[in-house]
């Protein structure tokens, strides 16, 4: 992940219309390595011997250069090659593989050359032609059982990815999903009425959003697609399906175009995911206000004084200080609670707030004085609790009840 705090973030195949598939990118690159490393290392624990990546609609998709350097094809390669290099070093060898559907004939042609003569070594991949729905079955036979597999989701339409689509996959054991909502096709076409069968299948339920508009409506949709989604995921031990997901905005306007919804069965997923999206939020906000500026400079002919970073925001569309104490206070108001890995993944999932919301509205009670972390031994400022392991005790002391 770049710098957030470089305001030139956007590498140039991006620019001019694809500075969302960055944002997309970025989260994928973040997220997959990290979940390979810690699936990889864990691998013999949890009775794994292959790691998998599918990309169900791949592309190549608005780039054409050789290396297709901006394409999920290329990137996705990249970090399972690292990713395998790095477990290696860790003394874990473990098979690693990558599926690439894609049905458009010419796009398809391009998918195989590259995987033909750019595919690390060490690396099994395949291109399948066809469609990503008749292919399902034969998607999860490639996958096998004793592998985990990850699945990018990333159509061109949002009728293929509905819950009743996705469900053979989303059954499967030992599985993670970034699927692309598409949010702005989805509310347009969800008050037409010849289309609202298809949209109850989409979400998996129907839902009435006729008199709904902005965040109502946009919570509704997206809350009923994650909601219907998670049901359908297998319960791994202890463990249920949950959900997180990054919201992206459109280039200009101030309104979502996708979300990207995450899908696993495992609270540590969970939390990772939720601190590549805070970082990612910061990524956003720059790439707005550059593509923002650029617009205006076009338009008016004159430069401007200031660069993109005067015009970011960084706390909008986070929770505000107050409201996560008082979450904070109220979660602690019936005793001590021990917050590790799945308690803390919940408070995130209830709530969709970033890590750092919650970190930092704890420092401000602790320094307040109305909570006490338990089992830390000397004053932490920016990491107040540590959700690993076993996680800490949290107690309200006597002045804040
Ligand atoms: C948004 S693009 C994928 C972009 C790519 N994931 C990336 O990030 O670089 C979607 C691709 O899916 C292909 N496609 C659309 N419908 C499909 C289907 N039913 N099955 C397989 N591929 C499909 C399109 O031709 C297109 O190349």
């Amino acid at each position: 992940m770049p710098d957030p705090k470089n305001s030139n973030a956007v590498p140039d195949a991006y620019l001019h219309g694809r500075e969302l598939a960055f944002i997309k990118h970025q989260l994928l690159e973040g997220y997959l390595e990290k979940l390979f490393m810690i699936i990889g290392m864990s691998s013999t624990r949890l009775g794994i011997t292959e790691l998998c990546y599918v990309d169900c609609f791949a592309g190549p998709w608005s780039d054409d250069s050789e290396d297709m350097g901006s394409t999920s094809i290329a990137i996705s390669l990249q970090i399972l090659d690292r990713s395998r290099q790095a477990l290696g070093r860790s003394g874990m060898s473990l098979r690693v593989r990558a599926l690439y559907i894609e049905k458009d004939k010419a796009a398809f042609a391009r998918l195989q050359q590259f995987l033909f003569s750019q595919t690390p070594s060490g690396i099994d991949a395949e291109g399948w032609p066809g469609d990503f729905v008749a292919l399902r079955e034969k998607i999860l036979n490639w996958c096998g059982t004793n592998a985990f597999a990850f699945f990018f989701i990333d159509p061109t339409g949002w009728k293929d990815v509905g819950v009743t689509m996705l469900q053979p996959l989303l059954q499967r054991q030992r599985s993670e999903f970034l699927i692309n909502f598409m949010y702005d096709f989805v509310s347009r076409t969800a008050s037409m009425s010849e289309w609202k069968e298809e949209i109850a299948l989409f979400l998996g339920e129907t839902v009435d959003v006729d008199d709904l508009h902005g965040p109502e409506r946009e919570k509704l949709l997206l809350n009923t697609y994650r909601k219907n989604l998670k049901h359908h995921l297998p319960v791994e031990g202890k463990w249920q399906g949950r959900s997180a997901h990054v919201r992206v905005l459109d280039r200009q306007k101030e309104r979502p175009k996708y979300h990207l919804v995450y899908l696993t069965t495992h609270p540590r997923g969970t939390i990772e995911f939720m601190e590549i999206s805070e970082n990612l939020d910061q990524v956003q906000k720059r790439v707005r206000a550059s593509t923002k500026q650029h617009a205006r400079i076009a338009k008016s002919g004159t430069g401007e004084l200031f660069g993109p970073e005067a015009f970011v925001n960084a706390e909008e569309g986070h929770a505000g200080l107050s409201e996560v104490e008082a979450y904070w206070l109220k979660y602690l108001a019936s005793g001590e609670r021990r917050v590790g890995e799945e308690a803390f993944a919940n408070l995130l999932e209830d709530t969709d707030w970033f890590p750092g919301d919650f970190q930092r509205a704890l420092g401000s009670l602790i320094n307040a004085g109305k909570v006490r972390n338990l089992d830390a031994t000397r004053k932490r400022p920016k990491k107040p609790l540590h959700w690993e392991k076993e996680g800490e005790r949290l107690q309200l002391t006597e002045g804040a009840k």
